[in-house]
């Protein structure tokens, strides 16, 4: 695992070319700040001309179809992703959970389609504030590891977690610095169940309302290799606040 932080922008639903002079302007300060390893998920009919855009980021899709190909009218699967450019795809994020009733079960189908394509996945979890409310933070976690990670020889390098507490998406709500590191920790131990010594290299990136005054410290929390920002990712500006405070929060660290 490389142990620089992984800084990934999600940006949803949004984005028109009018927004590749943002995507530019990422790439080119992300080449002054190599300590941190930088990528974007724009939408997919972003996604090829983002990637003629930047040279250095990583670019990545929001979600695939778990099939290769087929009768699936209005989806794109991972080999298209992976044509029009991108590395990566998010899966199993809470939008898709919540608006497309993704299942863990299909969650981890899409995982194994785009690992069987050749892309790396960040898969998400978290739990809902009832199930937080109720103590079952982490049992609903675990369930989430347990049910949509893929396993397999060689897969745990494919895969990043994202940690996101639904009730942090897009709220200006975070947990603390405190509660961040105690479910990451529960998370690494997970993925010691699931991929052995090797779920010690997995990355564990936080998601939820990361802002540029925010990052440093939720960056800090124990085990956190990165952060998954949505509205923040929507500017160079504001997503550079955040690349640099990853750098910074790098540097105090080693
Ligand atoms: P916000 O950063 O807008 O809260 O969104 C987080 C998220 O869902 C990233 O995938």
């Amino acid at each position: 695992m490389s142990n620089r932080p992984y800084i990934v922008g999600n940006w949803k639903m949004h984005g028109t070319r009018a927004m590749l002079a943002e995507a530019r302007a990422i790439d080119r300060a992300a080449e002054r700040l190599l300590k941190v390893e930088v990528a974007l998920a724009p939408p997919f009919t972003l996604i090829h001309a983002t990637r003629k855009e930047a040279n250095l980021i990583g670019i990545g899709a929001q979600d695939v179809h778990s099939a290769d190909g087929g009768a699936h009218t209005g989806d794109i699967s991972a080999a298209m992703v992976k044509d029009a450019g991108a590395g990566f795809t998010i899966v199993g994020h809470s939008e898709r959970r919540a608006n497309h009733g993704e299942t863990n079960a299909l969650v981890k189908e899409k995982a194994e389609a785009a690992i069987a394509a050749g892309m790396n996945v960040i898969v998400c979890v978290g739990e809902t504030e009832e199930e937080r409310d109720a103590g079952k933070a982490e049992s609903a976690v675990a369930d989430q590891l347990a049910s949509s990670v893929p396993v397999g020889d060689g897969v745990a390098e494919k895969v990043t977690i994202a940690y996101e507490p639904v009730w942090a998406i897009g709220t200006g709500r975070t947990p603390t610095a405190e509660d961040v590191g105690a479910m990451h920790r529960h998370i690494r131990e997970k993925l010691g169940s699931l991929y052995g010594e090797e779920g010690a290299d997995v990355r564990i990136l936080y998601g939820g309302s990361v802002k540029p005054d925010n990052a440093a410290e939720l960056l800090t929390a124990d085990d956190v290799g990165g952060a998954l920002v949505g509205g923040a990712s929507l500017t160079a500006e504001s997503f550079l606040g955040i690349i640099m405070a990853a750098a910074e929060a790098h540097e105090d660290k080693s």
